[in-house]
């Protein structure tokens, strides 16, 4: 068994690698990823990367073919991985999540690749708060990322067959512990402001509803996609993945958060312009075809192990909206000191950016 999987050095990527090696402890576990955040570790003192057989640093938009020789499955998390990411980077965005995404899986099923699995969002159902959204839902993407997740899903369908299974698993909103921690996500963003300033700001009214899963049960979901087969949901499958009891008006999830930090107080922007971005969504799909990969993380276990960490972390920086922990700011950095370009390409790397380059693939493991 050769696993590759693609975009593993973020913030889902460390626990996904930890769960293929528990699962397929004799497989090759190959990782590919360009390294924007690679040197952005918390909470751990080994380089998550030591668990694969092979690092290649690389971008899925030079994608080598030859890489893909011998590899029986895919895990494809690559992404320019939010909102506000996606609206500087809009056409980056659909190179890295969408155009990439289906050459690259379109290269894994000419070489015999069983089994690609996709990391989709459940933020393309938009606007959809009035019931929870199934999967035969109508899609409202309203962002140029939710845009790029829809587009993926449609150019995947087409490629999927009986001997190359497709799965995009629409997760709700990330939450949790990683060896790459992100503070640009919801619940991680109020339980850092919970320590850091004992205070809560929403950006919104607080009336949104977000789904939410811990990071390690996208890993656990993504290890079901790998060993899925046509006959557990179809050649090609899209399912929302995640728990119904999950679903979660923001000011809950601030309230919730705040509860651990004595004292903290929640402030609501009365005044904020609504959040259009607001869906309750349906899992049942998931529930039936992944008995055995349901989360296991509830709400309060997520806050206490973040709160465990993010103390231990000693992190004071009341600015941390404003830090390397906001995914934008650190390409934002890398682009000011030269290293990026407008592209988002490594700077030395450009003038081979037009053709398929082996030559920026490094192994460092
Ligand atoms: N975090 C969430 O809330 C959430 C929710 C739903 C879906 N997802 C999806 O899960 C996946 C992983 O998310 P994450 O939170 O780990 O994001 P992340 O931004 O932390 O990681 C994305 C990784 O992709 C890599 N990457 C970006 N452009 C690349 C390129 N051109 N070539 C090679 N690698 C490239 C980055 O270096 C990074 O390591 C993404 O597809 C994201 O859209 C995330």
């Amino acid at each position: 068994m050769k696993i590759l999987i693609i975009g593993n050095m973020g913030y889902v990527g460390p626990g996904t690698v930890k769960q293929l090696r528990a699962t397929y402890p004799d497989a090759e576990l190959v990782g590919f990823d360009i390294g924007y955040f690679a040197n952005h570790l918390t909470n751990t003192s080994i380089l998550p990367e030591v668990m694969l057989d092979r690092q290649i640093i690389g971008d899925v938009r030079n994608f080598p073919a030859e890489i893909m020789e011998g590899v029986d499955a895919v895990v494809y998390l690559a992404a320019i991985s939010n909102d506000p990411m996606g609206a500087v980077f809009e056409e980056v965005t659909m190179d890295v999540n969408f155009r990439a995404a289906v050459r690259i899986a379109g290269l894994a099923r000419s070489a015999g690749v069983r089994s690609f699995v996709y990391a989709s969002s459940c933020s393309i159902y938009g606007a959809a708060d009035d019931y929870p959204k199934t999967e035969n839902d109508t899609l409202a993407p309203l962002t140029a990322y939710a845009k790029s997740k829809v587009a993926a899903e449609i150019g995947l369908g087409k490629l999927a067959s009986k001997d190359f299974t497709v799965t995009c698993l629409r997760f709700a909103t990330a939450c949790g512990m990683s060896n790459r921690l992100r503070l640009d996500l919801v619940l991680n963003d109020f339980v850092a402001g919970a320590i850091i300033s004992k205070e809560i700001n929403i950006l919104s009214d607080g009336t949104p509803w977000r789904p939410l899963i811990n990071v390690l049960d996208m890993a656990l979901a993504l290890e079901w996609g790998v060993g899925r087969q046509a006959s557990n949901g179809g050649e090609f499958l899209v399912v929302n993945t995640g728990t119904s009891s999950w679903n979660y008006q923001v000011k809950d999830l601030a309230n919730a958060a705040s509860n651990i930090v004595p004292g903290c107080q929640v402030t609501v922007r009365q005044d904020a312009p609504p959040d259009k971005r607001s869906y309750r969504v349906n899992f049942d799909l998931y529930k039936k075809l992944a008995p055995n990969h349901q989360p296991q993380r509830d709400l309060s276990i997520t806050i206490k192990e973040l709160y465990e960490s993010i103390n231990n972390m000693k992190l004071a920086d009341a600015n941390f909206r404003d830090s390397n922990f906001m995914r934008l700011k650190i390409l934002d950095s890398l682009r000011k000191q030269g290293y990026l370009t407008q592209d988002l390409s490594w700077a030395w790397s450009e003038s081979a950016s037009a053709s398929s380059k082996i030559t920026l693939t490094r192994e460092i493991a």
